[in-house]
C-alpha cells in the first residue's frame, strides 16, 4: 500500500526508491490524522539510508525540515507535513479507498501476506521444534506455552511461503522409563491404559514415584530395566513402544483439538544410541575432556579455562540430555539443510541452548548459528477445577466448561446448532490471546476471568467482533459488492478504519521479523475497537442502497483482514456467538 509515497521521496532525498520502500508505514490512524502514510527519519538515518550530509547537521529534527521542504508533491500525494515523528503524506483519499477494498477482494484469505515486505527470506527450509512434553510427566504450563507459541512461529511462516517442519521432540528416553515399567506391573491397569494412556501413565508414575520413596529397591529395579532398555532388550523395548505409541496417539487427538500439528514425532530416544558415535568425534577431535568424577566435558570458553563448558557423558559413560540434542540438531541439518532451526522452549533452559549451540560450533558445524532458542517466560496460575494443570486436556476443557457458562448467560446462545463447539473454539482464542499480549520473553499471570472477558482486549472480544460482522453481512440482505464509490466512505471512522486495513501487512511483517505474535494481536484488537466505532455511526441497514453498498463492502474487508489476523494467530473465527 505505501508504494504510493516512494516516488515523492526518492526523488527528495535522491535514494533508490526500493531503499525506501521498508521504511515508509501506513499510519496509525488512532494517533495520527495528518496523513495517511508516515516516514519515520530516525531509524533512516541509524540505518544509513539517509546519509546526515554536513549542512543538514545530523539531527533528525533537521532532516525532516530540509527533506519535507524539498519533497515536491505528485499524484496522488496531496500534501507532505514533518512532525516530530518524521515526514507525513496525504494522499488522494479516492484512489486510497479504491486500492485498499481492490486489494482485500483479489487476496481474500491471502490478504496481508502478498506484500512487498514478504519478498526477501521467501522459500527458506525453517524447523519448529514445540511443545516437546515428557511421557508420563505433567503437560505444564511451559509445555502449553511452547505448543502456542511454536504453532504460531510455524504457521506464520508456512503463511509468508517458507518451508516448515514442525517437530515434536517428547521426552521418551531416561530411567523414568524404567520406573515407569516397574510402576506398571504393580499399579497399572491394562483397560485404563487403552482408554486414557496419557493419564493413567501419569497416575502410575506418581504412585510409583511415591513408592520409590520407602523403598529404594524399586528405584534398583527401574535402574535395571532401563539398562535393558538401553541394550534393546525386546521385552523392556515392547512395553516402552506401547506406551509411547498410545501416548502419541492421545495427543495428536488432544492437538487436533487446538488446531495445532507436526509433521514430526521425534524425541530422545532415537538418539541415545548415536550419541556414542558424537562423543568418540568429540573424542578425536580433542574436545573431550575427562573431569576428576569422570564426566566428559567440552570446554566451551574462549581462552580455554573451563569457565564455559558443557557435561557430554555420565561418569559410566552413558548420554545426557544434551548429548541426544547434539545429535539430533546434526540429524535434522543432514536430513533438511535447514536455513533456520528455532527451538520453543521456556527461558530456564537459555544455559542448556548456549551449551548445544557452541558445542555445535566447536564441532564445526557452520550451520550452528542457524539454530535459534526461542525462549519464553512463565505463566502462572494456571489452575483448573481439578488444581494446577497436569494435562493439556484439562485447560481446553476448563476453557471450554468456563465459556459454556458465560455464554449461558446470553440471548443468541439458544440459536446456535451446537453451543458445545462454539464455546470450546472462544475459549481457546481467549487463552491464546491472553498468551499472545505480553512479550513472548515475558512472564505473566493467568487469570480465567480476565481472558473470558467480552469487552477489552480479549480473545473473546474478537471471536465477537467477527460473529457481529458475520450476522452484519447476512442481515443486509445484500451480497458484497465487488467496488463501490469511494465518495460514500468518507466519514471519519470509515476512513479510520480504512486506513487500518491497510496497514495490516505491516503488523505481520513486525511479527516475522521479532518473531512476537503481540504485534498481530494488538493489530486485531485495534481493528475490532475501529470495527466497533464504525458500526456504532455507519449503519448499512436503512441507509440509501448505494451508500448501504459501499458500508458493507468496508465491514466486510474489515471482517477478512480480521480473520486472517485471526488465522495467523492459530484463532478459528466463529460466525455466530
Ligand atoms: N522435553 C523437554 C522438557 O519438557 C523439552 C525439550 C526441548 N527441546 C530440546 N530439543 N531440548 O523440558
Amino acid at each position: 500500500m505505501t508504494e504510493f509515497t516512494h516516488l515523492d521521496i526518492s526523488r527528495a532525498a535522491k535514494v533508490r526508491e526500493e531503499k525506501i520502500a521498508p521504511w515508509v508505514q501506513v499510519s496509525n490512524p488512532k494517533i495520527s490524522s495528518e496523513g495517511e502514510f508516515l516516514l519515520p527519519i530516525k531509524p533512516l538515518i541509524d540505518s544509513g539510508v539517509l546519509p546526515p550530509s554536513a549542512e543538514e547537521s545530523g539531527s533528525a529534527h533537521d532532516a525532516i525540515g530540509n527533506l519535507t521542504n524539498k519533497i515536491s508533491c505528485q499524484h496522488p500525494v496531496l500534501k507532505v507535513i514533518g512532525n516530530k515523528n518524521g515526514i507525513q503524506f496525504s494522499v488522494d483519499r479516492a484512489l486510497l479507498i479504491k486500492s485498499v477494498l481492490s486489494k482485500v477482494q483479489e487476496d481474500r484469505d491471502q490478504y496481508g501476506r502478498h506484500s512487498e515486505l514478504f519478498s526477501r527470506n521467501k522459500g527458506e527450509k525453517v524447523i519448529v521444534e514445540y511443545s516437546s512434553p515428557n511421557i508420563a510427566k505433567p503437560f505444564h504450563a511451559g509445555h502449553l506455552r511452547s505448543t502456542i507459541i511454536g504453532n504460531f512461529i510455524a504457521r506464520l511462516n508456512h503463511a509468508l511461503g517458507n518451508k516448515v517442519v514442525r517437530i515434536n521432540y517428547l521426552g521418551d528416553w531416561g530411567v523414568q522409563f524404567g520406573l515407569l515399567a516397574v510402576g506398571f506391573q504393580l499399579f497399572g491397569s491394562e483397560a485404563a491404559l487403552q482408554r486414557n494412556p496419557i493419564q493413567h501413565l501419569f497416575e502410575v508414575y506418581v504412585k510409583v514415584n511415591q513408592a520409590a520413596e520407602e523403598r529404594e529397591e524399586i528405584h534398583r529395579q527401574a535402574r535395571e530395566v532401563f539398562r535393558h532398555l538401553e541394550h534393546g532388550d525386546q521385552a523392556a523395548l515392547s512395553l516402552w513402544t506401547r506406551f509411547r505409541d498410545l501416548s502419541v496417539e492421545e495427543y495428536s487427538r488432544i492437538y487436533k483439538r487446538l488446531g495445532v500439528q507436526f509433521d514430526e514425532y521425534s524425541g530422545e530416544s532415537m538418539y541415545s544410541e548415536r550419541s556414542q558415535k558424537v562423543i568418540s568425534q568429540l573424542q578425536q577431535a580433542g574436545l573431550l575432556q575427562t573431569t576428576q568424577r569422570g564426566t566428559g566435558v567440552v570446554d566451551l570458553s574462549e581462552d580455554n579455562s573451563m569457565s564455559f563448558y558443557s557435561t557430554v557423558t555420565r561418569s559410566d559413560g552413558t548420554s545426557l540430555y544434551i548429548t541426544r540434542d547434539i545429535v539430533a540438531a546434526i540429524d535434522r541439518y543432514e536430513r533438511y539443510k535447514f536455513d533456520k532451526m528455532y527451538y520453543v522452549v521456556d527461558k530456564s533452559q537459555e544455559d542448556h541452548f548456549c551449551q548445544l549451540f557452541k558445542t555445535l560450533e566447536k564441532m564445526g558445524h557452520t550451520w550452528a548459528d542457524r539454530c535459534h532458542h526461542v525462549k519464553f517466560g512463565r505463566v502462572q496460575g494456571m489452575k483448573t477445577r481439578r488444581g494446577e494443570v497436569v494435562l493439556l486436556e484439562d485447560i481446553l476443557t476448563e476453557a471450554q466448561r468456563q465459556m459454556l457458562d458465560n455464554m449461558q448467560q446470553a440471548a443468541t446462545t439458544k440459536h446456535m446448532d451446537d453451543p458445545e463447539e462454539v464455546a470450546e473454539t472462544v475459549g481457546i482464542t481467549a487463552v491464546l490471546a491472553q498468551d499472545f499480549r505480553g512479550k513472548v520473553l515475558s512472564d505473566y499471570k493467568f487469570d480465567w476471568n480476565r481472558a473470558l472477558q467480552s469487552k477489552g482486549d480479549t480473545g473473546v472480544f474478537l471471536q465477537y467482533t467477527h460473529a457481529r460482522l458475520c450476522s452484519l453481512e447476512r442481515e443486509s440482505g445484500m451480497s458484497v459488492p465487488a467496488s463501490c464509490d469511494p465518495a460514500l466512505l468518507q466519514e471519519r471512522q470509515a476512513l479510520q478504519l480504512l486506513q487500518q486495513i491497510a496497514g495490516f501487512d505491516q503488523a505481520v511483517h513486525k511479527a516475522l521479523t521479532d518473531l512476537e505474535p503481540r504485534h498481530i494481536l494488538s493489530y486485531t484488537l485495534q481493528l475490532s475497537h475501529l470495527v466497533a466505532a464504525a458500526h456504532r455511526s455507519l449503519k448499512v441497514k436503512d441507509s440509501p442502497n448505494e451508500v448501504a453498498k459501499a458500508r458493507l463492502l468496508l465491514f466486510h474487508s474489515a471482517r477478512v483482514t480480521l480473520a486472517n489476523g485471526m488465522a495467523l494467530l492459530c484463532m478459528t473465527p466463529v460466525d455466530r456467538m
